[in-house]
């Protein structure tokens, strides 16, 4: 069963504040969007990879993506596929899934996760082979968390050891994702989808180095930790 990889690069990335969309901000002079198709491809788990881009950036994206050098080592080459994103990250991954009807598993992998250890992804692809469902990486959350009203008072503390932060890749069964963006409701992320069809979702354990390149700061430290690394 083909194990696609869909990887939504078709925001704006306002919040970094870059005139380019985000996905193809450059980290450590690597555009993000390569950085993470390199990583899917790295992990050997991935047989194919669809990379869902704002629709001016479908060329400059298949140029970006389509020299021979994305190839994990030994491993045959991965075929890269470029399609156009959407308004919401939904339709974008919507649009990756139409892409691929063929999949037996879908990895959906945010290219603003650039820095993603390769054994993350394997360790996602691995549990979903395994027979999870539905596979996503957590982290212990670091900060107390609460929610707030419309005027930002206090309306509760839930018991910060039950939460997790979550990443990506999430991996899902193929004919589960497709079920559940036959759905249309928004979601922050694809398994919230998933439960709401009432599916348990599996959880492994997440990566620091998988975070979310959002603001500046973010954008900072991963050029950090790529100077560190390449040293
Ligand atoms: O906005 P956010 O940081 O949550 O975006 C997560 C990922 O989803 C990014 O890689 C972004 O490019 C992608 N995205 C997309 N289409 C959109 C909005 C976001 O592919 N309309």
């Amino acid at each position: 069963r083909p194990v696609v990889a869909l990887v939504p690069a078709a925001g704006r990335g306002v919040r970094l504040g870059e005139p380019t969309p985000k996905a193809f901000v450059p980290v450590g002079g690597i555009p993000m969007v390569r950085l993470a198709v390199d990583g899917l491809i790295a992990s050997g788990a991935v047989h194919r990879v669809v990379v869902v881009v704002p629709a001016e950036m479908v060329d400059a994206a298949s140029a970006l993506l389509s020299t021979t050098s994305l190839t994990g080592g030994s491993m045959p080459p991965v075929p890269v596929q470029v399609v156009v994103g959407g308004a919401e990250r939904t339709d974008s991954v919507r649009a990756g899934i139409a892409a691929a009807p063929d999949a037996g598993y879908y990895l959906v992998h945010d290219a603003a996760r650039a820095l993603t250890p390769p054994e993350l992804i394997a360790r996602v692809a691995t549990e979903l082979q395994a027979g999870s469902p539905a596979v996503v990486p957590a982290l212990p959350v670091v900060d107390t968390v609460k929610s707030v009203d419309d005027a930002g008072v206090v309306t509760g503390t839930p018991d910060r050891a039950r939460l997790r932060a979550i990443q990506t890749p999430q991996g899902f069964d193929a004919e589960l994702l497709r079920r559940a963006y036959a759905t249309d409701v928004g979601a922050t992320d694809d398994a919230g989808l998933v439960e709401r069809l009432g599916v348990a979702v599996h959880t492994v354990a997440g990566d620091p180095l998988a975070f979310k390149i959002t603001t500046p700061l973010d954008l900072t430290l991963a050029e950090a930790v790529l100077s560190v690394g390449g040293s």
